[in-house]
């Protein structure tokens, strides 16, 4: 059997978007029946909220559309993510920008933004901590878009 893709989800607190990420990305692999090839985990760049659930906000949208992420705690991104992790994807510039300071050289290859794969719906998942409700909302539907397109591009690399 192959080796299994490693995702990290990251944001800045990792109790909004990369959570979100996480669990809707989570979910997909889960209903494609690929949770032995695709693992998943988030992480956030700052370390505000570290060993805290997901924001009370994140976590009651993400409920109302079948997102369960109570269970997730925030955690820092640590040099050891860059080695375990084949693919590392920021929600946004700064997010990206604070990971190439982190990664060690030869392990570039692996940083991108989420929105990659989620062609013409924009190129960042804006943060959403002092906006409205709206604000998470739009976190949803850009995750969810972008994980379809992810779930896609990993499909063909673990032969799925
Ligand atoms: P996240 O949102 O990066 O999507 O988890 C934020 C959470 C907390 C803060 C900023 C953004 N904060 O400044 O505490």
């Amino acid at each position: 059997m192959k080796e299994p893709v490693r995702v990290l989800m990251v944001c800045l607190g990792n109790i909004c978007r990369s959570p979100t990420a996480h669990a809707v990305f989570q979910q997909r692999v889960d209903e494609a029946g690929l949770q032995e090839s695709v693992l998943v985990d988030s992480a956030g760049t700052g370390d505000y909220h570290l060993g805290c659930a997901p924001d009370p906000r994140t976590q009651a949208a993400g409920a109302k559309r079948g997102y369960d992420l109570s269970a997730l705690r925030a955690r820092l991104v640590c040099a050891h993510d860059f080695e375990t992790f084949d693919m590392v994807l920021a929600m946004d510039e700064n997010n990206l920008r604070d990971l190439r300071r982190l990664c060690p050289p030869g392990l570039h290859h692996k940083l991108q933004l989420f929105m990659d794969f989620a062609p013409g719906a924009g190129r960042v998942v804006p943060d959403p901590y002092y906006g409205e409700s709206e604000a998470f909302e739009q976190v949803l539907n850009l995750v969810e878009t972008a994980a379809d397109g992810l779930l896609q591009h990993v499909r063909i690399r673990v032969g799925g």
